[in-house]
């Protein structure tokens, strides 16, 4: 079912998809049914769900890496299909090349694209300043805790600018002051740069300090719940979002239809 989007433009439309996935008992397993989603050009869009619901797979499938069983994908800027090269996609793994020192990771996908070199170490030690690995530009992936991983490897997608942002719990490792300062970070250049974004995490908090809207998936097989409109004024003020005037509803809106599903996992 698609929604009523009034003026605003598609930028990713995820139509009646269907996941199944064989067990290693060669069982089938539902993981997603019927979830639609539309995510509006410059949107922030959320997911939250209990683990295992099928949020990872979600992405891949919006991803373009797994083919879902049933269902539609398209991803648009104006009227124009994207290409997979236009989409990134940070992965819950950092997913990093193990023999690339941090630098050569993030240049990977600038080379890919073919940008010339000189440009390439520019914009790598940018990016590499915004995250906070000066100093580890040398550094392979085993050489750095698992927080410095994951700031290299959402530098690696950011530093090409994609046109629709994929992030899956980017910021899940980090320490809170750290995470507070990139989910800062993400808010600037998303701001800036005008993406979509669909972006999945735990933490409520995050959720609400980030959207426009958050949908709230429901156990396995993992469906859309509700989506919830996240209207707090921007910009926002990722260190004091819990101040704000609405985030306590908003807070305890999204806990009650996570709740619910939790309670009945609960009772079997
Ligand atoms: N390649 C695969 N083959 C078989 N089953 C899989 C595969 N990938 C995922 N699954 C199963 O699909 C279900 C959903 O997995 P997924 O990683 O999408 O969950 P999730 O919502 O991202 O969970 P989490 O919040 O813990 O990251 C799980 O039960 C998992 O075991
Ligand atoms: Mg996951």
């Amino acid at each position: 079912m698609m929604q009523d989007l009034g003026t605003e433009r598609p930028a990713v439309i995820l139509g009646d998809l269907t996941h199944r996935f064989v067990t290693p008992g060669g069982e089938m397993m539902d993981v997603l049914q019927d979830v639609s989603v539309t995510v509006r050009e410059k949107e922030f869009f959320t997911v939250v769900g209990p683990s295992g619901c099928g949020k990872s797979t979600l992405l891949n499938i919006a991803s373009g890496l797994l083919q879902p069983t049933d269902g539609t994908i398209r991803c648009l800027k104006g009227d124009r299909e994207l290409q997979k090269l236009e989409i990134g996609y940070i992965t819950q793994d950092s997913n990093l090349f193990p023999w690339f020192t941090v630098i050569e990771n993030i240049m990977m996908p600038l080379e890919i694209r073919r940008i010339p070199k000189p440009e390439r170490v520019e914009r790598a030690r940018e990016w590499i300043k915004i995250v906070g690995l000066e100093g580890f530009e040398n550094h392979y992936p085993r050489q750095l805790s698992g927080g410095m991983q994951k700031r290299c490897s959402i530098a690696r997608t950011m530093v090409y600018e994609p046109e629709v942002l994929l992030m899956d719990e980017p910021f899940g490792a980090l320490d809170a002051i750290t995470k507070q300062t990139m989910q800062k970070t993400v808010l600037d250049l998303w701001q800036r740069r005008q993406t979509s974004v669909i972006f999945i995490t735990h933490d409520l908090t995050e959720a609400i300090a980030l959207s426009d809207r958050v949908a709230v998936m429901t156990g396995r097989p993992g469906r859309i719940r509700r989506t919830v409109d996240i209207p707090l004024a921007r910009p926002r003020d990722v260190y004091n979002i819990t101040d704000q005037t609405g985030f306590q509803e908003l807070r305890q809106e999204l806990w009650s239809l996570l709740e619910s599903d939790i309670e009945t996992d609960l009772k079997g």
